[in-house]
Protein backbone atom coordinates (compact mmCIF):
# COMPACT_ATOMS: atom_id res chain seq x y z
CA UNK A 1 0.00 0.00 0.00
CA UNK A 2 1.14 2.98 -0.66
CA UNK A 3 1.23 5.70 1.81
CA UNK A 4 -1.13 7.98 0.01
CA UNK A 5 -3.65 5.37 -0.07
CA UNK A 6 -2.89 4.93 3.42
CA UNK A 7 -3.93 8.35 3.92
CA UNK A 8 -7.67 8.12 2.39
CA UNK A 9 -8.16 4.92 5.12
CA UNK A 10 -7.52 7.59 7.56
CA UNK A 11 -11.14 8.56 6.90
CA UNK A 12 -13.35 5.65 7.97
CA UNK A 13 -16.23 4.64 5.30
CA UNK A 14 -19.98 4.13 6.79
CA UNK A 15 -20.02 0.15 7.99
CA UNK A 16 -15.87 0.39 8.57
CA UNK A 17 -14.61 -0.78 12.39
CA UNK A 18 -13.55 2.55 14.33
CA UNK A 19 -10.00 0.70 15.01
CA UNK A 20 -8.97 3.72 17.09
CA UNK A 21 -11.85 3.39 19.37
CA UNK A 22 -11.47 -0.93 19.43
CA UNK A 23 -7.88 0.16 21.10
CA UNK A 24 -9.01 2.35 23.15
CA UNK A 25 -11.84 0.03 24.70
CA UNK A 26 -9.04 -2.83 24.63
CA UNK A 27 -6.45 -0.51 26.29
CA UNK A 28 -9.49 0.44 28.94
CA UNK A 29 -9.65 -3.74 30.46
CA UNK A 30 -6.40 -4.83 29.45
CA UNK A 31 -3.20 -1.75 30.13
CA UNK A 32 -0.18 -3.30 31.87
CA UNK A 33 0.28 -1.87 35.29
CA UNK A 34 4.01 -0.80 34.68
CA UNK A 35 5.64 1.50 37.18
CA UNK A 36 6.07 4.54 34.67
CA UNK A 37 2.34 4.70 34.27
CA UNK A 38 0.07 6.85 36.37
CA UNK A 39 -3.38 4.98 37.11
CA UNK A 40 -6.38 5.23 33.91
CA UNK A 41 -7.23 8.90 33.25
CA UNK A 42 -4.48 10.75 35.47
CA UNK A 43 -1.75 12.49 33.16
CA UNK A 44 1.77 11.11 33.69
CA UNK A 45 4.65 13.03 34.87
CA UNK A 46 6.92 14.00 31.90
CA UNK A 47 10.18 12.72 34.37
CA UNK A 48 8.94 9.79 34.38
CA UNK A 49 8.04 9.30 31.03
CA UNK A 50 11.12 10.26 29.89
CA UNK A 51 12.61 8.56 32.34
CA UNK A 52 10.97 4.59 31.47
CA UNK A 53 11.76 6.01 27.64
CA UNK A 54 15.52 6.23 27.71
CA UNK A 55 15.64 2.91 29.64
CA UNK A 56 13.07 1.27 27.41
CA UNK A 57 15.14 2.09 24.28
CA UNK A 58 17.16 -0.96 24.06
CA UNK A 59 15.86 -2.70 27.25
CA UNK A 60 12.55 -4.77 27.88
CA UNK A 61 10.23 -3.54 30.00
CA UNK A 62 11.29 -6.41 32.52
CA UNK A 63 14.63 -5.11 33.17
CA UNK A 64 13.62 -2.02 33.28
CA UNK A 65 11.11 -1.99 36.26
CA UNK A 66 13.52 -1.93 39.33
CA UNK A 67 16.02 0.36 37.67
CA UNK A 68 12.90 2.38 37.13
CA UNK A 69 12.06 1.99 40.96
CA UNK A 70 15.75 3.01 42.06
CA UNK A 71 16.03 5.74 39.97
CA UNK A 72 12.82 7.29 41.00
CA UNK A 73 13.69 6.63 44.64
CA UNK A 74 16.87 7.96 44.55
CA UNK A 75 16.21 11.19 41.95
CA UNK A 76 12.47 11.97 42.70
CA UNK A 77 12.63 14.46 39.91
CA UNK A 78 14.74 15.92 37.10
CA UNK A 79 16.43 18.66 38.77
CA UNK A 80 17.52 15.82 41.36
CA UNK A 81 18.94 14.09 38.70
CA UNK A 82 20.15 16.93 36.76
CA UNK A 83 22.27 18.12 40.34
CA UNK A 84 23.36 13.99 40.47
CA UNK A 85 26.91 13.27 39.85
CA UNK A 86 27.85 11.83 35.99
CA UNK A 87 29.59 8.90 38.17
CA UNK A 88 26.94 7.97 40.29
CA UNK A 89 24.21 7.88 37.24
CA UNK A 90 26.68 5.44 35.43
CA UNK A 91 27.04 3.74 38.84
CA UNK A 92 23.32 2.99 39.27
CA UNK A 93 22.87 2.42 35.25
CA UNK A 94 25.02 -0.64 35.33
CA UNK A 95 23.72 -3.68 34.07
CA UNK A 96 20.92 -1.84 31.84
CA UNK A 97 23.90 -1.71 28.66
CA UNK A 98 23.72 0.86 25.89
CA UNK A 99 25.94 2.99 28.20
CA UNK A 100 25.80 5.75 26.07
CA UNK A 101 22.27 6.33 27.36
CA UNK A 102 22.91 7.10 30.54
CA UNK A 103 25.56 10.00 29.35
CA UNK A 104 22.78 11.55 27.28
CA UNK A 105 20.03 11.32 30.28
CA UNK A 106 22.34 12.67 32.58
CA UNK A 107 23.24 15.27 30.29
CA UNK A 108 19.44 15.93 29.26
CA UNK A 109 18.62 16.40 32.96
CA UNK A 110 21.38 19.16 33.20
CA UNK A 111 20.25 20.74 30.22
CA UNK A 112 16.39 20.64 31.21
CA UNK A 113 17.63 21.76 35.30
CA UNK A 114 19.48 24.88 33.17
CA UNK A 115 18.27 25.59 30.15
CA UNK A 116 14.35 25.10 30.52
CA UNK A 117 14.04 25.71 34.28
CA UNK A 118 13.69 22.36 35.17
CA UNK A 119 10.67 21.89 32.64
CA UNK A 120 10.19 19.46 29.96
CA UNK A 121 9.49 21.23 26.44
CA UNK A 122 6.30 19.72 25.52
CA UNK A 123 6.81 19.50 21.84
CA UNK A 124 8.15 17.18 19.47
CA UNK A 125 10.72 19.76 18.00
CA UNK A 126 11.83 20.88 21.63
CA UNK A 127 11.73 17.18 22.76
CA UNK A 128 14.52 16.26 19.92
CA UNK A 129 16.79 19.34 20.56
CA UNK A 130 17.44 17.42 23.78
CA UNK A 131 20.72 14.89 24.26
CA UNK A 132 19.47 11.42 24.16
CA UNK A 133 16.23 12.28 22.45
CA UNK A 134 15.71 10.58 18.98
CA UNK A 135 12.93 11.37 17.31
CA UNK A 136 10.90 7.69 18.57
CA UNK A 137 11.87 8.94 21.84
CA UNK A 138 10.34 12.26 21.13
CA UNK A 139 7.06 11.49 19.56
CA UNK A 140 6.69 8.50 22.37
CA UNK A 141 7.15 11.84 25.74
CA UNK A 142 5.18 13.88 23.26
CA UNK A 143 2.15 11.65 23.31
CA UNK A 144 2.52 9.95 26.86
CA UNK A 145 3.32 13.15 29.02
CA UNK A 146 1.76 16.09 26.60
CA UNK A 147 -1.11 14.29 24.92
CA UNK A 148 0.17 15.24 21.36
CA UNK A 149 -1.34 13.70 18.41
CA UNK A 150 1.69 11.65 17.44
CA UNK A 151 2.55 7.78 17.09
CA UNK A 152 5.55 6.80 18.42
CA UNK A 153 6.35 3.16 16.14
CA UNK A 154 8.73 0.70 17.64
CA UNK A 155 9.47 -2.36 16.57
CA UNK A 156 6.08 -3.71 18.32
CA UNK A 157 4.13 -1.13 16.89
CA UNK A 158 5.57 -2.32 13.54
CA UNK A 159 4.44 -5.67 13.78
CA UNK A 160 1.35 -4.88 14.37
CA UNK A 161 0.25 -2.43 11.83
CA UNK A 162 2.51 -4.64 9.18
CA UNK A 163 -0.10 -7.42 10.14
CA UNK A 164 -3.25 -5.22 10.26
CA UNK A 165 -2.58 -3.86 6.88
CA UNK A 166 -0.50 -6.61 5.51
CA UNK A 167 2.50 -4.11 4.20
CA UNK A 168 3.88 -6.03 1.78
CA UNK A 169 7.55 -3.56 1.69
CA UNK A 170 10.70 -4.20 3.66
CA UNK A 171 11.79 -2.81 6.58
CA UNK A 172 13.41 -0.46 7.34
CA UNK A 173 12.09 1.25 3.67
CA UNK A 174 8.61 0.58 4.99
CA UNK A 175 9.16 3.06 8.05
CA UNK A 176 7.12 6.16 6.55
CA UNK A 177 4.32 3.82 5.05
CA UNK A 178 4.10 2.05 8.53
CA UNK A 179 4.60 5.49 10.32
CA UNK A 180 1.41 7.07 8.14
CA UNK A 181 -0.76 3.84 8.79
CA UNK A 182 0.00 3.60 12.40
CA UNK A 183 -0.83 7.29 13.08
CA UNK A 184 -4.50 6.40 11.56
CA UNK A 185 -4.91 4.36 14.69
CA UNK A 186 -4.47 8.05 17.23
CA UNK A 187 -7.61 8.36 18.98
CA UNK A 188 -9.23 11.55 18.46
CA UNK A 189 -9.41 14.55 20.83
CA UNK A 190 -12.35 13.29 22.98
CA UNK A 191 -15.50 16.08 21.96
CA UNK A 192 -15.98 17.82 25.46
CA UNK A 193 -12.82 17.95 27.23
CA UNK A 194 -10.49 18.59 24.24
CA UNK A 195 -8.29 16.26 26.06
CA UNK A 196 -6.17 13.45 23.30
CA UNK A 197 -5.82 9.87 24.38
CA UNK A 198 -2.95 9.53 22.25
CA UNK A 199 -0.51 8.11 24.65
CA UNK A 200 -3.06 5.87 25.50
CA UNK A 201 -3.17 4.50 21.71
CA UNK A 202 0.54 4.29 21.08
CA UNK A 203 0.40 2.30 24.73
CA UNK A 204 -2.33 0.07 23.70
CA UNK A 205 -0.34 -1.03 20.52
CA UNK A 206 2.49 -1.53 22.46
CA UNK A 207 1.10 -3.68 24.95
CA UNK A 208 -0.63 -5.24 21.96
CA UNK A 209 2.26 -6.24 20.53
CA UNK A 210 3.85 -7.70 23.70
CA UNK A 211 0.97 -9.38 25.15
CA UNK A 212 -1.20 -10.21 21.65
CA UNK A 213 0.54 -9.53 18.12
CA UNK A 214 3.83 -11.47 19.67
CA UNK A 215 6.57 -12.29 16.93
CA UNK A 216 5.61 -16.05 16.76
CA UNK A 217 1.90 -17.65 17.27
CA UNK A 218 -0.02 -14.11 18.06
CA UNK A 219 -2.94 -14.48 20.12
CA UNK A 220 -5.31 -13.00 17.16
CA UNK A 221 -8.32 -14.50 18.66
CA UNK A 222 -7.95 -12.29 21.76
CA UNK A 223 -7.10 -9.66 19.53
CA UNK A 224 -9.87 -6.17 19.28
CA UNK A 225 -8.54 -5.24 15.77
CA UNK A 226 -9.06 -9.02 14.87
CA UNK A 227 -12.23 -8.59 12.52
CA UNK A 228 -10.05 -6.78 9.92
CA UNK A 229 -6.71 -7.83 9.92
CA UNK A 230 -5.76 -8.81 6.44
CA UNK A 231 -3.14 -10.84 7.30
CA UNK A 232 -4.80 -12.81 9.64
CA UNK A 233 -7.72 -12.89 6.86
CA UNK A 234 -5.24 -14.41 4.84
CA UNK A 235 -3.74 -16.69 7.44
CA UNK A 236 0.07 -15.04 7.00
CA UNK A 237 0.62 -13.08 10.12
CA UNK A 238 3.48 -14.33 11.36
CA UNK A 239 5.79 -13.24 8.14
CA UNK A 240 5.06 -9.77 8.90
CA UNK A 241 6.89 -7.09 9.29
CA UNK A 242 8.90 -8.08 5.62
CA UNK A 243 12.18 -7.89 6.80
CA UNK A 244 15.37 -6.84 4.27
CA UNK A 245 18.02 -9.54 5.46
CA UNK A 246 20.77 -7.92 8.13
CA UNK A 247 24.50 -7.97 7.67
CA UNK A 248 25.63 -9.35 10.76
CA UNK A 249 28.95 -7.67 11.95
CA UNK A 250 31.89 -9.63 11.90
CA UNK A 251 33.01 -11.69 15.43
CA UNK A 252 36.11 -9.32 16.58
CA UNK A 253 38.19 -11.67 19.30
CA UNK A 254 40.41 -10.57 22.03
CA UNK A 255 42.09 -11.73 25.54
CA UNK A 256 41.25 -10.16 29.09
CA UNK A 257 42.93 -10.39 31.69
CA UNK A 258 41.50 -11.42 35.27
CA UNK A 259 44.27 -10.20 37.90
CA UNK A 260 43.77 -10.67 41.86
CA UNK A 261 46.17 -8.82 44.84
CA UNK A 262 44.45 -11.21 47.57
CA UNK A 263 40.89 -10.28 47.67
CA UNK A 264 40.98 -7.43 45.08
CA UNK A 265 40.90 -6.89 41.54
CA UNK A 266 42.59 -5.16 38.42
CA UNK A 267 40.49 -2.56 36.95
CA UNK A 268 40.95 0.58 34.73
CA UNK A 269 38.22 3.20 33.00
CA UNK A 270 37.39 2.82 29.37
CA UNK A 271 37.93 6.13 27.44
CA UNK A 272 35.03 8.79 28.39
CA UNK A 273 33.50 8.34 24.03
CA UNK A 274 33.04 5.19 22.12
CA UNK A 275 31.80 2.14 23.22
CA UNK A 276 31.04 1.59 27.08
CA UNK A 277 32.70 4.96 27.55
CA UNK A 278 33.54 5.49 30.99
CA UNK A 279 32.72 2.37 32.63
CA UNK A 280 34.83 0.15 34.50
CA UNK A 281 36.69 -3.21 32.69
CA UNK A 282 39.54 -5.64 33.40
CA UNK A 283 42.43 -5.12 31.34
CA UNK A 284 42.01 -6.25 27.39
CA UNK A 285 43.82 -6.64 24.77
CA UNK A 286 42.32 -4.64 21.38
CA UNK A 287 39.29 -6.36 20.19
CA UNK A 288 39.79 -7.11 16.34
CA UNK A 289 38.34 -9.51 13.49
CA UNK A 290 41.31 -11.13 13.14
CA UNK A 291 43.15 -10.68 16.81
CA UNK A 292 45.39 -13.75 17.12
CA UNK A 293 45.83 -15.24 20.56
CA UNK A 294 49.72 -14.60 20.78
CA UNK A 295 49.26 -10.95 19.69
CA UNK A 296 46.62 -10.64 21.87
CA UNK A 297 48.23 -12.07 24.63
CA UNK A 298 51.81 -9.98 24.19
CA UNK A 299 49.15 -7.37 25.45
CA UNK A 300 49.09 -8.13 28.63
CA UNK A 301 49.50 -5.16 31.20
CA UNK A 302 53.14 -5.29 32.61
CA UNK A 303 53.24 -6.62 36.09
CA UNK A 304 56.29 -7.17 37.35
CA UNK A 305 55.39 -10.67 39.67
CA UNK A 306 53.51 -12.27 36.56
CA UNK A 307 55.82 -15.22 35.63
CA UNK A 308 53.00 -16.81 33.72
CA UNK A 309 49.42 -16.10 33.11
CA UNK A 310 46.83 -19.17 33.22
CA UNK A 311 44.89 -19.27 30.34
CA UNK A 312 41.45 -20.22 31.28
CA UNK A 313 39.76 -23.04 29.47
CA UNK A 314 36.58 -22.00 27.33
CA UNK A 315 35.76 -18.43 25.74
CA UNK A 316 33.10 -15.39 27.22
CA UNK A 317 31.05 -14.74 24.46
CA UNK A 318 28.82 -10.96 24.27
CA UNK A 319 27.12 -9.60 21.35
CA UNK A 320 26.78 -5.96 20.92
CA UNK A 321 24.87 -3.86 18.83
CA UNK A 322 27.16 -3.84 15.78
CA UNK A 323 29.54 -7.26 16.61
CA UNK A 324 29.84 -10.12 18.80
CA UNK A 325 32.80 -10.70 20.82
CA UNK A 326 34.82 -13.84 22.14
CA UNK A 327 37.10 -13.33 24.91
CA UNK A 328 40.07 -15.33 25.91
CA UNK A 329 40.44 -14.53 29.63
CA UNK A 330 43.71 -15.09 31.66
CA UNK A 331 44.41 -14.78 35.63
CA UNK A 332 47.21 -14.14 37.10
CA UNK A 333 47.38 -13.50 41.58
CA UNK A 334 49.94 -11.09 42.63
CA UNK A 335 51.42 -10.83 46.09
CA UNK A 336 49.98 -8.26 48.45
CA UNK A 337 52.82 -5.82 47.56
CA UNK A 338 52.19 -4.66 44.31
CA UNK A 339 50.81 -1.50 43.13
CA UNK A 340 48.58 -0.96 40.18
CA UNK A 341 50.35 -0.14 36.57
CA UNK A 342 49.63 3.35 35.71
CA UNK A 343 45.92 4.09 35.09
CA UNK A 344 44.76 0.97 36.49
CA UNK A 345 43.57 0.63 40.17
CA UNK A 346 42.90 -2.07 42.55
CA UNK A 347 39.30 -2.46 43.87
CA UNK A 348 37.95 -5.13 46.23
CA UNK A 349 35.81 -7.91 44.95
CA UNK A 350 33.45 -7.51 47.64
CA UNK A 351 32.53 -3.85 46.39
CA UNK A 352 32.35 -5.37 42.27
CA UNK A 353 28.84 -4.18 42.25
CA UNK A 354 29.55 -1.16 42.84
CA UNK A 355 31.82 -0.21 39.99
CA UNK A 356 30.11 0.89 36.55
CA UNK A 357 30.76 -2.55 35.58
CA UNK A 358 29.43 -3.70 31.75
CA UNK A 359 27.67 -6.82 31.38
CA UNK A 360 30.81 -7.90 29.24
CA UNK A 361 32.72 -7.43 31.74
CA UNK A 362 30.61 -9.41 34.81
CA UNK A 363 30.53 -12.29 32.51
CA UNK A 364 35.08 -11.88 32.24
CA UNK A 365 35.11 -11.42 35.55
CA UNK A 366 32.73 -14.31 36.96
CA UNK A 367 34.35 -16.58 34.61
CA UNK A 368 38.01 -15.58 35.77
CA UNK A 369 37.03 -16.40 39.09
CA UNK A 370 34.94 -19.20 39.23
CA UNK A 371 31.98 -17.02 40.46
N1 LIG B 1 8.21 0.43 25.28
C1 LIG B 1 8.59 1.70 25.05
N2 LIG B 1 7.80 2.57 25.68
C2 LIG B 1 6.88 1.84 26.35
C3 LIG B 1 5.80 2.17 27.19
N3 LIG B 1 5.52 3.44 27.47
N4 LIG B 1 5.05 1.17 27.68
C4 LIG B 1 5.37 -0.10 27.39
N5 LIG B 1 6.37 -0.48 26.63
C5 LIG B 1 7.14 0.49 26.11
Amino acid sequence: MSPSAASKRATRPVGAPDRPALLLDWYDRHRRRLPWRPPAGERADPYRVWLSEIMLQQTGVKTVGPYFEKFVARWPDVAALGRASLDDVLRMWAGLGYYSRARNLHACAVAVLCDHGGVFPDTEEGLRALPGIGPYTAAAIAAIAFGRRTMPVDGNIERVVSRLFAAEASLPQAKPLIQELASTLLGPIRAGDGKSRAGDSAQALMDLGSSICTPKKPACALCPLNGDCVSRARGDQETFPRKAPKKAGALRRGAAFVVTRGDELLVRSRPEKGLLGGMTEVPTSDWLAEQDDGVALKQAPVLKGVARWHRKAGVVTHVFTHFPLELVVYTANLSARMAAPEGMRWVPIATLADEALPNVMRKVVAHGLDL
